[in-house]
This record gives C-alpha cells, structure tokens and sequence, in this order.
C-alpha cells in the first residue's frame, strides 16, 4: 500500500495500544514502547494486558506489523512518526504531570530523521508549543509537531478509533497536517483540522461538557426524588429535542475512569492558573463527588445504619465492558459502606481480584447472587447486562432483606415490587415490595 510508513507508539495503555493495534491494521509497521518490563513481556508472549473489545483480535491479526520494545532508541530508529500516548496523571496542584511526555521527548535528541511527533496524550492548552520550542533547541527544527487528542471510550476503543465522528489534527504545519491525515487512510470519520492550541483545547472542551451533561441530569434526578417525577421519563423525553439528543444523560452514582474526573479537573486547574474560577465546572465536579455519597446516604436512612449489616456491591468496573477501576465510584462506596460497618461482598465479571483496600477488607463472590446472599442490601454501582438478566426471584430469597439500590437505574421499579424487593433508584420513586 502507498503511504504506509512506520509509526513508533510510545505507551501499552489502552489508548497506546489501541492506537498501535488499529494503525497497524491501516496498513502501517508499528512498535510499541513502553517502560513496564511486564507488560511489553506479555504482548511479545502473544497475550494482551489490558481488556477492549476487540484488541486482542486486531493484534493477533496484525501481528506481522505489530512489535513491542522496552527500548526507547530501538523504537525511534527506523520511525517515521513517533506518537506519544503515555499518561498523565493529575500532580498535586491538579495541573496535569507531564513528566512522561518529556522522557519521551528527551529519548528523540537523535531522531533527526523524524517527519513528525504527534502527541495523543491528554494535555493542557499550551504543552503543544512548548514541546514544538524544545524540539527545536534540540535541532529538531525539521520534525514537526501535531496534537491528535484521542476520542474514544473505553470498551469500545477499537471502534471509535476506526470509526470515529471526528479526527482532530492540531499542528501549525501544512506538511505535518497532511502526514497525520494520510496516517489515518481508512479510517471512516472527518477531518477537523485547527491549530495546535485549539485541538488540545477541543478535548478538553468535549469532556468537560460530556461530564457536565452527566452531572445536570443527576441534579435533575436529584430534584425528581423530591418532587414525584421520574427522571428516566424526563431525560427520554428531553433528549427526543434534537438539539439536545439523548446521549450522556443516564442518572447515576456518578461518572468515573481515567479521563472526565482527571480532565475535568486539569481544566478547571487550567483556568484556575490563568486566574479564572470556572463556576459552572466546579459545579460540574462537586455534583459528581456528591453523587456516591448521596447514594450511600439514602441506603443507610433506608436501613437505619449500616452497623453489623452486610452489603452486596454490585459492579466494580467504573463503566459496564471494561475491567477500569480507576476513579470508580465503585470506590468510595465500598470504602463509604466498610467506614459506617457494612461487611461488603462485592461482585464484577472483569476486573481481576484487588489487593488494595478498600478491596482487601471485602468478600470477592464469583457470581451477583453468591454476593446477595445473606446480604441486608443490595447496590447496583455498574450497569453490567447480567444484572439486566438476573434471576431476582432467586435473589429475593437469598437476601436476608430484599432491598436493592439499583445507582445504574438498570431494573423496572415495578418488576422488582412485584418480586417483594423494596427498589430504591436514582431519580426515581421507591417501590416496596408487594409480593
Ligand atoms: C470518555 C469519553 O467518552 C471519550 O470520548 C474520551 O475519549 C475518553 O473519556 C478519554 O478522554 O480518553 P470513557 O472514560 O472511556 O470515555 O467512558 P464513558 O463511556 O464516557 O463514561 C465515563 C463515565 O461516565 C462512566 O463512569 C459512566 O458510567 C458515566 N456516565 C456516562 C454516566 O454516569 N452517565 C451517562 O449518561 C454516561
């Protein structure tokens, strides 16, 4: 294929990896870099560290276009274009750490073969022209410099990536434009062309608003506990306005993972330096902190206190489909529950046993009803489809009460009356049961 060029991919997360992975099924001989020993050990063994829906495929697939590296100068060698997905992490002061992308920087003093660098990695507004001014006094002058800020959602990366609504390319370069564009040859989605600056705002703009979304329909659900209405009717009929649309507006405990939270954060830091106090965002987030507390709050009133109760959690992944527990709501509920005395039993069909508390304290049960057993209360904290499916007449009788806080709002309140539960939601009426 014409155009094809070799592409070093600096980070094994998940947006590295899915970015390596779909590149490489584009046509182009891709390498991955990343620092952890393990990680790089079980890609080249074949395996594949994290779980996204169809990755593993994609690189079994592309194997023969698809190496993993430890070795930063091996890496850059033969590259054309050197992308940088590495993380980072929010510092102390909520400013985003950078410190990754500047090793990777660094590890380029010799590439003046390079066309371009491109940064994926979600930065402040301002990072890109500081990184194009360290190029240069590295005489890097002739490789240019593009922020790419990734769309995808987790779950369903592999997706987004091939068929995203937007591919955002950021450079002040008419050269290096048209290089990340033919990079992306394939892929189903339009160009949206800016400079540097803008595009890294656009991402941080796109989740801001995303996490604002989310935290407007939790106030809403919040005024329909207190007034009768019932949130899922409201939003349904609300989102039919095309101007709003009904996307990112599911009631909830609350949004988590490792980008609206951070991001959302790193903005707020963002206008906070130059001065500015973002109400509306500082809103956004205090709602969102709210949320899992609140939950708890209603659940304890519910059971008059949670000393000497046991609690099945349900759901651990901080979003249905994906094994990520970073910033989980999942989190501060258990930690909330084990604080007030609740024994937690916790279920989650893909995130692997953890050993750090609030986890280490908790029974990991194999099965929702294994963990409903015996239990005083049950909380529904992620919205997996096997919850949708589950036998509740069983869980009924396992429960020692059969009260469930469903926090994803994935169960029919009247079905679960007429199963005897007492069903407690988020935005929504409390049933007790009948049965
Ligand atoms: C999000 C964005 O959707 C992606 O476009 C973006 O690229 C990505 O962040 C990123 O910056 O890397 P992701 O964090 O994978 O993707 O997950 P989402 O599906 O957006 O969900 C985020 C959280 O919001 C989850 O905890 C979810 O349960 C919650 N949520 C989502 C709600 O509470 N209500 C909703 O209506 C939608």
């Amino acid at each position: 294929m014409v155009g094809n060029r070799r592409i070093a991919v600096f980070g094994a997360g998940y947006i590295g990896l899915v970015t390596g992975a779909c590149f490489a099924k584009l046509g182009h001989e891709v390498v991955v870099r990343d620092i952890q020993e393990e990680r790089i050990e079980v890609l080249r063994g074949g395996g594949v560290p994290i779980h996204e829906d169809g990755l593993a495929e994609l690189i079994a697939e592309n194997a023969d276009r698809l190496t993993f590296t430890l070795d930063a100068e091996e890496a850059v060698r033969g590259a054309d274009v050197v992308y940088v997905c590495v993380d980072t992490p929010p510092t102390a002061s909520g400013d985003a750490d950078l410190s990754r992308i500047w090793k990777v920087i660094e590890s380029l003093r010799n590439a003046q073969h390079l066309a371009a660098v491109v940064v994926k990695s979600t930065v402040p507004v301002g990072t890109g022209a500081r990184i194009r001014a360290a190029l240069d006094s590295a005489g890097l002058q002739a490789v240019g410099y593009a922020a790419n800020p990734e769309f995808t959602a987790e779950g369903r990366a592999v997706h987004d990536f091939l068929h995203p609504d937007r591919v955002v390319i950021g450079t002040d370069d008419p050269d290096t434009a048209k290089l990340v564009a033919q990079l992306h040859d394939g892929v189903d989605g339009p160009i949206a062309q800016m400079d540097v600056a803008s595009a890294e705002m656009v991402k941080l703009a796109a989740n801001a608003l995303l996490a604002t979304k989310i935290s407007f329909t939790n106030e809403i659900a919040t005024i329909c506990e207190a007034t009768g209405a019932d949130v899922e009717q409201v939003v349904h009929a609300v989102g039919l306005d095309h101007r709003l649309g009904p996307h990112f507006m599911r009631a909830g405990v609350g949004y988590g993972g490792s980008c609206f939270p951070k991001d959302s954060r790193a903005l707020r830091a963002l206008a906070g330096n130059s001065g500015y106090a973002f109400q509306l965002l500082t809103s956004v987030i205090e709602v969102n902190d709210l949320q899992p507390r609140r939950a708890i709050q209603r659940l304890k009133d519910e059971l008059g206190g949670f000393q000497g109760r046991t609690v099945a959690l349900l759901g651990i992944a901080f979003k249905a489909g994906t094994d990520d527990v970073r910033e989980a709501p999942s989190t501060i509920i258990a930690s909330r529950l084990q604080v007030e005395g609740a024994s937690v039993r916790c279920w989650d069909p893909l995130v692997r046993p953890l050993d750090e508390a609030p986890w280490s304290s908790a029974t990991r049960c194999l099965t929702p009803l294994e963990a409903m057993v015996g239990a005083d209360a049950a909380i529904i904290v992620t919205e997996w489809p096997q919850l949708r499916d589950l036998a509740w007449e069983q869980a009924a009788a396992a429960m020692a009460h059969p009260l469930v806080f469903d926090g994803r709002n994935v169960l029919d309140p009247q079905q679960m009356g007429a199963l005897g539960f007492t069903y407690m939601s988020v935005g929504r009426r409390t049933v007790r049961g009948s049965a």
